[in-house]
């Protein structure tokens, strides 16, 4: 069984090809990042019309490195959502299009979950049931996975999402888009002695999360004492710092409360080094383990839509061709 994964909820074009036989036969990527710089962030319609522009060359490119033909392939997988709408309708309609030109099913892939489960990518996967941190730039979620499909919210942001924390805190520091890589980058730099950041929410029972307190923290602490780029680095540094931290609270918080010690970290955030490091030390000190996708697949791409896509259809899902690309989809409708 061979499908083919497209992706293009916000600022890449990701395309691939996974096959149960083969694994993942290809997979090419388009970063919009040069496109939107310019602005500090990313300009839904020209996300949209870059799209529109970089699929069909991408698809075929993406079959040329698999040395696959079209007619191989005995489903499309697509991102139908949560994300930008004008985005999301480019991959749906060639999808589906592509889809139906091929007489094969079209499969909708909800984005967060194919976020959580691109970690079964690698070599060494968990076992069901496991725990799942999902940390995106538009979500945070602690979730109990028992089964794909099967899935129980345990926790997520009240607020801003990880990535959008750190999105946000970058740019009052004056750092390019995008601003999580940068600021986890400058952080590296930074003396973990000299600011305290708050915990947010670890102090009170439940799974929970709540990250723009963070953020005015960091602007304020910047008004009183960010003029030198060595105080910047040490702001950066509080921030990853109180993020980090509040997952490994929260994870062996979830770890205790379910009893499940088996967790797999996904989302754009799970690319962080400290939070990477943070999450091992602490499945290591409680004789659990901890799965992450490779750095690549941890931000947007192909890959894990076409692994979705292909666990979907498995197990029967088949869309009629009227399914509607959906910007917000709670991931409790799955
Ligand atoms: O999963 P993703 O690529 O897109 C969404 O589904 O939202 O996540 C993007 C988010 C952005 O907020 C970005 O700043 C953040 O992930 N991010 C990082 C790192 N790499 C990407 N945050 C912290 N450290 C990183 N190394
Ligand atoms: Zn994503």
């Amino acid at each position: 069984m061979r499908v083919l994964g497209i992706e293009t909820s916000c600022d890449e074009t990701g395309i691939a090809i996974y096959d149960d036989s083969q694994g993942l036969m290809a997979h090419s990527l388009f970063s919009q990042v040069d496109l939107h710089k310019a602005y500090g962030g990313v300009v839904p319609e020209l996300a949209s019309r870059d799209h529109v522009r970089r699929i069909l060359p991408l698809i075929r490119q993406t079959l040329t490195e698999a040395d696959a033909e079209m007619s191989s392939l005995d489903a499309v997988a697509y991102t139908a959502g949560p994300g930008l709408m004008g985005a999301l309708l480019v991959g749906s309609a060639v999808g589906r299009s592509l889809a139906y030109a091929l007489s094969i099913p079209a499969i909708a892939v909800h984005h967060m979950e194919a976020h959580l489960l691109a970690p079964l990518l690698e070599e060494s996967v968990p076992e069901f049931p496991f725990l799942a941190l999902l940390v995106s730039g538009g979500h945070t979620m602690l979730v109990e996975v028992s089964g794909i499909g099967d899935y129980r919210m345990l926790g997520e942001s009240v607020d801003d999402a990880a990535g959008e924390a750190f999105d946000k805190t970058a740019k009052l520091l004056g750092l390019p888009y995008p601003g999580g890589p940068a600021l986890s980058a400058l952080a590296e730099e930074g003396d973990s002695d000299r600011f305290h950041f708050p915990r947010p929410m670890t102090d009170r029972p439940g799974l929970d999360f709540s990250f723009s307190g963070l953020k005015t923290f960091a602007l304020n602490t910047y008004n009183a004492e960010g003029d030198t780029a060595r105080d910047r680095a040490d702001i950066a540094r509080a921030f990853v710092d109180a993020v980090v931290e509040t997952f490994i609270i929260k994870c062996r918080r979830a770890v205790e409360t379910t009893g499940i010690n088996e967790l797999v970290v996904a989302g754009g955030v799970s690319a962080n080094k400290q939070l990477r490091a943070g999450l091992q030390q602490l499945m290591q000190e409680i004789n659990g383990k901890v799965y992450f996708p490779r750095p690549a697949f941890c931000t947007d791409n192909g890959a894990m839509i076409a692994f979705a896509g292909y666990l979907r259809f498995k197990s029967g899902q088949n869309e009629s061709l009227n399914f509607q690309a959906k910007p917000r989809w709670p991931m409790t409708e799955l």
